[in-house]
């Protein structure tokens, strides 16, 4: 993929963020999604790519906007998969608590898991975990494994989970292991991001979370090479008849980090609505408002940090974000 597309992205993340941003602590997080929504729509039509949202905001009859299988872009360019999440960490942002990020990932047509809505079985650590961890083994032994790889001692290591009653006997033998656990109420994108970070405080991230999350998680592992390995959890009949529909033929497969994200030329992109570990959330002033944001590139490696401020009263006159196209300017 182009590279200049990185920054083209970033754009669409900054906008959603903004418009999410706003409604920062209202206990609106359907309206907060909302407004994200229409402004990651918006700023999509401005991008040069022929798209194609494989994991978004639902199905084509339950989401009116960036539904799993709508085309994206102006029908130009290569043809690539989009996944999307213009909120990720909805109730995050209704009660103003930090880890909130508007994201996406796009890679070439074919290159990401077409991963439904269910759960998926996740564990991340940075490049330190390859090829010493694996979701098939007992707690403590990862956690002794990377901590060696590290040169510290299991007492040293930080593993994030969801604070979720699902994860209680995993957490407790994280605890009989000595291992530090920093529990969130929402939002594993970002502290998997922040696992394959060294010295963010963060060196694991385990547990049962989304599995169209746990794509753009990888996407965002593969940019930083970190390590991460996953297994989808169909409840049912209908998620199991779902999981093989998308070519998985055995829904309890290990995924790797491969199957998640094929090749090696994937885009992420995120922006902090909310503060997270790595970037300062959206501040707003009376014309200006500013972002945070990182853009990943796989294919070199390279991590930017985009900070930018927002002249609103041009991108936003009417208090809504216009598409500029980069042709136009
Ligand atoms: P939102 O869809 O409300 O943004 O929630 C996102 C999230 O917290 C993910 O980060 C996480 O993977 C998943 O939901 C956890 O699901 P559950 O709340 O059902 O445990």
């Amino acid at each position: 993929m182009e590279r200049e597309l990185a920054l083209e992205f970033v754009r669409v993340t900054e906008a959603a963020a903004i418009e999410a941003g706003r409604l920062m602590g209202r206990g609106d997080k359907n309206g907060a999604d909302a407004l994200a929504v229409d402004a990651m729509r918006t700023m999509l039509d401005t991008v040069d790519i022929r798209g194609t949202v494989v994991i978004g905001e639902g199905e084509m009859d339950e989401a009116p906007m960036l539904y799993i299988g709508e085309k994206i872009g102006d029908g130009q360019g290569e043809p690539v998969d989009i996944a999307v999440d213009p909120v990720e960490g909805t109730n995050l942002v209704a009660k103003g608590l930090p880890g909130a990020i508007a994201v996406m990932a796009v890679a070439p047509a074919g290159c990401l898991l077409h991963a439904p809505d269910m759960y998926m079985e996740k564990i991340v650590t940075g490049s330190a975990g390859r090829g010493v961890i694996s979701l098939d083994a007992p707690v403590e032994e990862n956690l002794r494994a990377l901590a060696d790889r590290l040169g510290k001692s299991v007492t040293d290591i930080t593993v994030v989970l969801l604070d979720r009653d699902r994860h209680d006997n995993v957490i407790r033998r994280i605890r009989q292991a000595g291992a530090r656990i920093r529990l969130i109420s929402d939002g594993d994108v970002s502290p998997a991001l922040a696992a394959c970070v060294p010295d963010s405080g963060i060196d694991m991230l385990m547990g049962r979370g989304g599995a169209p999350e746990g794509v753009l998680a990888a996407a965002a592992v593969k940019c930083l090479g970190g390590e991460m390995q996953a297994r989808l959890v169909a409840e049912d009949a209908a998620q199991e008849q779902r999981v093989r529909a998308m070519g998985v033929s055995d829904p309890t497969k290990l995924l790797t980090l491969e199957d998640l994200v094929r090749g090696d030329d994937v885009l992420y992109v995120s922006t902090a609505i909310t503060d997270t570990d790595l970037l300062d959330g959206v501040q707003y002033g009376p014309r200006f408002c500013s972002t945070h944001s990182v853009v990943m590139r796989s294919l070199t490696g390279t991590v930017r940090f985009v900070h930018a401020e927002h002249q609103l009263t041009k991108k936003w006159p009417n208090g809504r974000p216009v598409a500029q196209s980069r042709r136009k300017i």
